[in-house]
């Protein structure tokens, strides 16, 4: 495997390839299970790949394990930009043999160890928490490389499949996977953070560009709270349009009413902050100091649509201080507005 070379090429050579090396010199096999299943496969070496390489600067020879909402799209994706996909692993038939239909050529497992050992680049798109212990039972070659697709983890989830001459990294498209043909056109403009071994970083951002994607690096430790916003932004963004929706069936609007109307308010919200920073974007009784609404508005909410109370309440808390920030509130202004929405105390029966 050429794209990103072997232990032995990486520059200057990390602290864990000098252990590497050492261990392997002394005569040890860090990975004797695997050895041994491939036993006279090759002899390049205790952990080289015994089986496939790619062609001189063509694209890996990629497997994707999980053939869930990521798996397919990617695999659609990288197809329709010209780079293939060998092999599939799901251990559900009909998603197998779905993908297979996307996705023309691609080899079908119930198993992932078998697509491990047709591959250079394994993709696991399994849930977060299986990562670890997906990759813990397969057995990586030396010149392969395996990625995940996690937002939250760091490339280390994968250590179980490691052996020496491997990499690891991770691969996460800022897109929302609710269908598949909107995220496969929507990979086209988004943002894809890679992490992982150096010498991997090269490969996956030019898989992310090839598929029209921006690749960015993220700062190690990062990834948590570049996670944590993305959630905010996709299904915390849900969950305040499901109380918009909430509160708008009270004032008589149907869902497809309330997304119309609110909708456009969104998008205008949205294109001001876009345009003149998220603080000048704010409108409304928090800007004004606008007492009296903030009390009309807590207890309507607390009467009709108690659910979405302590939603309304965090965000308009969140308000305040913005317009603080800004100047439009004085703190003492600032604290009699946060006195006005605090959740009325319960009264005994
Ligand atoms: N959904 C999103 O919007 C989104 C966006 C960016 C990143 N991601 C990340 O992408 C990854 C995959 O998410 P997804 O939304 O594609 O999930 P998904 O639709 O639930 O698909 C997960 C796939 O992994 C397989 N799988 C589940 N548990 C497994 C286990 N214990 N062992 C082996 N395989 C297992 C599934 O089963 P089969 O083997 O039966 O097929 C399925 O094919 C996650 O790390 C997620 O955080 C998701």
């Amino acid at each position: 495997m050429k794209a990103w070379g072997g232990r032995d090429e990486r520059a200057g050579g990390s602290d864990r390839d000098e252990k590497m090396r050492a261990i392997e010199e002394a005569g040890i096999d860090l990975d004797p299970t695997a050895d041994d299943e491939h036993d006279g496969d090759h002899d390049a070496g205790p952990h080289s790949h015994p089986h496939v390489q790619s062609e001189a600067g063509g694209p890996p020879i990629i497997g994707i394990v999980g053939a869930g909402a990521v798996g397919t799209a990617l695999g659609v994706a990288l197809q329709r930009a010209g780079w293939p996909i060998h092999a599939v692993a799901s251990r559900d038939a009909a998603r197998r043999e779905r993908f297979r239909g996307l996705v023309p050529g691609a080899r079908g497992f119930a198993d992932a160890q078998p697509l491990v050992e047709e591959v250079e680049l394994i993709i696991l798109a399994v849930p977060d928490d299986a990562i670890p212990s997906v990759a813990g039972d397969l057995h990586m070659y030396g010149g392969q490389a395996m990625i995940h697709t996690s937002g939250l983890l760091g490339a280390e989830a994968l250590a179980g499949a490691m052996a020496a001459g491997t990499q690891v990294g991770s691969f996460h498209p800022l897109v929302a996977f609710a269908d598949l043909e909107r995220a496969v056109a929507a990979l086209h403009g988004a943002t894809i953070a890679i992490e992982g071994d150096e010498q991997l970083l090269d490969l996956l951002a030019r898989m992310a560009e090839v598929i029209g994607a921006t690749p960015v690096r993220l700062a190690p430790g990062a990834k948590p709270a570049y996670h944590a916003a993305a959630v905010l932004a996709a299904g915390g963004f849900v969950g305040l349009l499901d109380a918009i929706a909430e509160l708008g069936r009270v004032a008589g609007l149907d869902e497809a009413g309330s997304l119309a109307i609110y909708g456009s308010l969104i998008e205008q919200t949205l294109a001001n902050a876009r345009g003149l920073g998220i603080d000048a974007a704010l409108t409304g009784p928090a800007t004004r100091g606008d007492r009296g609404t903030f009390v009309a508005h807590t207890a309507a909410i607390d009467r009709v649509a108690p659910g979405v109370a302590a939603l309304y309440r965090d965000l308009a808390e969140r308000e305040v201080s913005i317009a603080e920030r800004r100047g439009a509130l004085t703190p003492e202004a600032a604290e009699t507005l946060r006195s006005a929405l605090a959740p009325a105390l319960a009264t005994p029966d």
